[in-house]
């Protein structure tokens, strides 16, 4: 199936099902990319500032702990983006001589570009391989390339956008492609004030908004769609129990929309879920480590200790 067909494909599946759901991986086009830096950007998102220090701050006790055996590795990041917080570490590792190849994967190609013509400005003794496409496929394309030791990079929380049994299949299928010592850094939003939390999923100026809309827009745009934004309202809930902070578009009338031949029906108040951000305890970062095959070596917080980056060996 090509990229067009998949995207087709899981937007039929979740609009039919019910409750009705969207996968967040579309939620990235140019335009989602673009409206995700400015998420980024703003006080109330707290999790770029909290990795980001981690990075910036710890960036030795980082590179000591993932490169320890002192041999040639592959380090490959999951999902790079910008690559902001990463970058500070790859000015380490190039500043301290270190034999190594930077492989981000996304499945944007067009962060992938700007972020190659970035690192070839600013680190030009940097070798980059971007691999542009799915997590899995683009790690499977990684391990065939070199045997090299392999360090994993999965930053920004991006494994709270799984529910807690995908983040533990996710995991167990990064496992399997590695080998033993090899290692993975995982970025993990910690449970906190839930008004903290919320507050970082519910801006006034409605960038999240305009951030979860987009993906109608970009179904109108790719797949023939005729959603009308203005009839649906985005919907925040964070649950301090089980650490489930969940973006939902709930329609404000009945309506029909049709996407290609297809026709959606929905009714007032009916919701669509288009994203869970999990929030975990340190224990609970542990005890994934262990059920999905990995030996959990450290956590690395932020100041506040509301984020860490967890490094897990291979064993
Ligand atoms: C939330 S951003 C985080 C960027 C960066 N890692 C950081 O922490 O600042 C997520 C990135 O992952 C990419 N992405 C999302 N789902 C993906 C998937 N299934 N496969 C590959 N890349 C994906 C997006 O295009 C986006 O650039």
């Amino acid at each position: 199936m090509d990229k067009l067909d998949s995207f087709h494909h899981d937007v039929l599946r979740g609009l039919n099902d019910h409750p009705k759901w969207l996968l967040p991986k579309y939620f990235y086009d140019d335009n989602g990319a673009a409206l995700f830096k400015r998420i980024m950007d703003m006080p109330a998102y707290y999790l770029t500032d909290c990795e980001l220090e981690i990075f910036r701050d710890k960036t030795a006790e980082l590179a000591d702990t993932l490169c320890a055996q002192q041999e040639p590795f592959d380090l490959i990041e999951l999902g790079a983006g910008d690559a902001m917080k990463s970058s500070f570490l790859l000015k380490h590792l190039v500043r301290e001589q270190v034999d190594f190849t930077y492989m981000p994967i996304d499945i944007c190609g067009e962060v992938l570009h700007t972020l190659r013509d970035r690192l070839h400005g600013d680190l030009p003794d940097l070798t980059v391989v971007p691999l542009h496409g799915e997590y899995h496929e683009m790690l499977r394309e990684a391990t065939e390339q070199s045997d090299r030791r392999k360090i994993i990079l999965f930053l920004g929380s991006n494994i709270g956008n799984m529910e807690l049994e995908d983040a533990h299949g996710f995991c167990r299928t990064v496992n399997r492609r590695l080998k033993v010592g090899d290692t993975m850094l995982i970025g993990f939003d910690l449970q906190k004030n839930p008004h903290t939390i919320l507050e970082a999923y519910n801006d006034k100026e409605g960038i999240t908004k305009a951030f979860n809309l987009n993906l109608l827009e970009r179904i109108n745009r790719e797949l023939d769609g005729d959603f009308n934004i203005n009839a649906f309202q985005h919907y925040q809930t964070y649950d301090p129990i089980d650490g489930g902070c969940r973006s939902y578009l709930v329609s404000l009338t009945d309506q029909e929309v049709n996407i290609g031949a297809e026709v959606i029906c929905l009714a007032a108040n009916e919701p669509i879920s288009v994203e869970i951000s999990r929030k975990y305890t340190p224990l609970e970062i542990d005890q994934m480590a262990i059920e999905t095959g990995f030996a959990p070596l450290t956590q690395i917080a932020d100041s506040k200790n509301w984020f860490v980056d967890a490094i897990w060996h291979v064993n």
